[in-house]
């Protein structure tokens, strides 16, 4: 517990840089027990500038070691969003095999080249580790994918095949993916493009990952790609929508008509998942921010953290694949302290009020008739978030308005979020909501929606009060406090 990490609003259990500016996370990937996570960073303020690779590492995906920043921009330019590997069979001949090289491939952003008004001033560069991330050196011969004159063209994300046993890439080109294929990391060979006429585009699009789920209770598998956009998002701004559907290594093919967004929140953006994780997990992490005011939140050494690691699974409901997300099984050891209770019956219009000096620290976790319910968290000066499900119209909806400070930015307490959550057909339904003094997650029936949220609350909120105008019925309510991990 270092002093700066007492910082009004700032985080105590999610992954956040000791000082400075962070966006994106980068070059996830597990190797010899360590998860190891980059981010785009800014070492010299807290707002975006020219971009290094920060990085950390843990062992459990909960507690983290800072480590010194991996990659500084150098003459080909400034290091983007990118993905990270293990060349464990030395495909690249950069290491040996007794001593595999970790390899991160990155997009290179040349400012020199965007103010002569070029337009293929990113490319993809390599830079490779022989000391299990440690210490990096940028390969010789990069950029090793060179660009052909695309504005937007980045975030690659290179991971091992085991289908076809190459090298794949996934980058993004503007308006659309594009998937490539490698023997050794270096050369490329261009296969197809994906998304031109399909999806959302109200913005460009940007951060991309491909990787295969089993869909639960069948042998069935699928392929989801993962696309940021900015802006937009159904909340404005920057969200991240999906796509199911089949890859043979080469191109993606999907008969999906509707558009899918993995978290329904304002402030999950620019996620992508690990490589190489054990068990054959899928573990995603998002950074918990929005361009729209990223860099107004009113902190003040640092600015932003990451979304919980998170476990995604795919679903079948009515017919139709759904990408679930839900915290990492390691977090349940975070909380203490819980308090219980088995079942609340609740009349119409009657509310039930918890006290609880740790409410800005906490996990809640319920689960109620599939009928109205609304949560309001507040404090001892009338800042109140406000959720509440409204069953008849089948929404959600996340209210800040009035949750603390929100005019640093014109649209971060503008309007209330709504989303309609037509997958939500069991007869009762879990609840789970964490906070942490800056932020709110929330998953419903285990992740089937998700909404992420950065709040500034003026004090810490200490009361919950839980009604309906509904009869309701509350059962094994547990609400406790989640421990620091710094
Ligand atoms: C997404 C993004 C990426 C880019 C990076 C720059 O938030 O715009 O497309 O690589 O941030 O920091």
């Amino acid at each position: 517990s270092k002093v700066q990490y007492k910082e009004p609003f700032r985080p105590q259990f999610h992954f956040s840089p000791e000082k400075k500016w962070m966006n994106d996370p980068n070059g996830m990937v597990f190797y010899k027990g360590i998860y190891h996570l980059f981010y785009q960073y800014y070492p010299d303020d807290i707002v975006w500038g020219p971009m290094h690779w920060g990085h950390a590492t843990s062992r459990d995906l909960i507690h983290w070691t800072h480590k010194k920043i991996a990659l500084f921009p150098d003459k080909l330019g400034m290091i983007f969003s990118g993905s990270a590997v293990v060349d464990i069979d030395n495909t690249s001949g950069l290491g040996t095999k007794e001593n595999p090289t970790m390899i991160a491939v990155f997009t290179y952003h040349d400012m020199k080249g965007e103010k002569a008004g070029t337009t293929n001033y990113q490319t993809q560069g390599l830079a490779y580790s022989l000391d299990e991330g440690e210490t990096w050196m940028k390969y010789d011969g990069n950029p090793i994918v060179k660009n052909s004159g695309m504005k937007d063209f980045r975030d690659p994300k290179v991971f091992w095949n085991t289908d076809t046993n190459l090298w794949n890439m996934v980058l993004v080109a503007g308006d659309h993916a594009q998937f490539y294929t490698s023997e050794n990391l270096i050369n490329w060979k261009f296969e197809s493009e994906f998304g031109k006429n399909i999806g959302a585009h109200g913005g460009v699009w940007e951060c991309p990952d491909i990787f295969k789920l089993k869909i639960a209770g069948s042998h069935e598998e699928k392929w989801v790609l993962l696309i940021s956009i900015n802006p937009g998002a159904p909340n404005g701004g920057s969200g991240t929508q999906y796509f199911i559907g089949d890859f043979d290594g080469g191109s993606f093919k999907t008969t999906q008509k509707d558009i899918k967004w993995i978290d329904n929140g304002a402030d999950n953006y620019a996620g992508v998942t690990y490589n190489n994780a054990p068990d054959n997990r899928r573990i995603f992490i998002g950074w918990m921010s929005n361009w729209s005011y990223a860099r107004d939140t009113p902190t003040k050494n640092w600015r932003s953290a990451m979304t919980l690691p998170r476990e995604l699974s795919l679903a079948k409901i009515n017919g139709d694949y759904v990408l679930k997300n839900t915290p990492v099984e390691q977090f349940k050891k975070q909380g203490t302290n819980a308090f219980t209770k088995d079942e609340i019956i609740l009349k119409a219009n009657q509310k039930t009020t918890f006290d609880y000096q740790y409410l800005n620290q906490s996990a809640v976790q319920l689960n109620a008739k599939n009928e109205n319910l609304k949560f309001v968290f507040s404090n001892e000066v009338k800042d109140s978030l406000v959720l509440n499900y409204d069953a008849k119209g089948k929404t959600f909806s996340v209210d800040r308005r009035h949750s603390g400070m929100v005019n640093f930015e014109k649209s971060f307490g503008e309007k209330i979020h709504n989303t309609k959550i037509p997958n939500i057909t069991t007869e009762t339904i879990d609840y789970q909501i964490i906070v942490d003094w800056s932020s709110i997650e929330i998953f419903l029936n285990g992740g089937v929606y998700s909404f992420t949220e950065q709040i500034f609350p003026n004090k810490p909120y200490t009361k919950l009060s839980i009604q309906s105008n509904e009869n309701q019925e509350i059962k094994n309510l547990t609400i406790s406090k989640v421990k620091g991990i710094w």
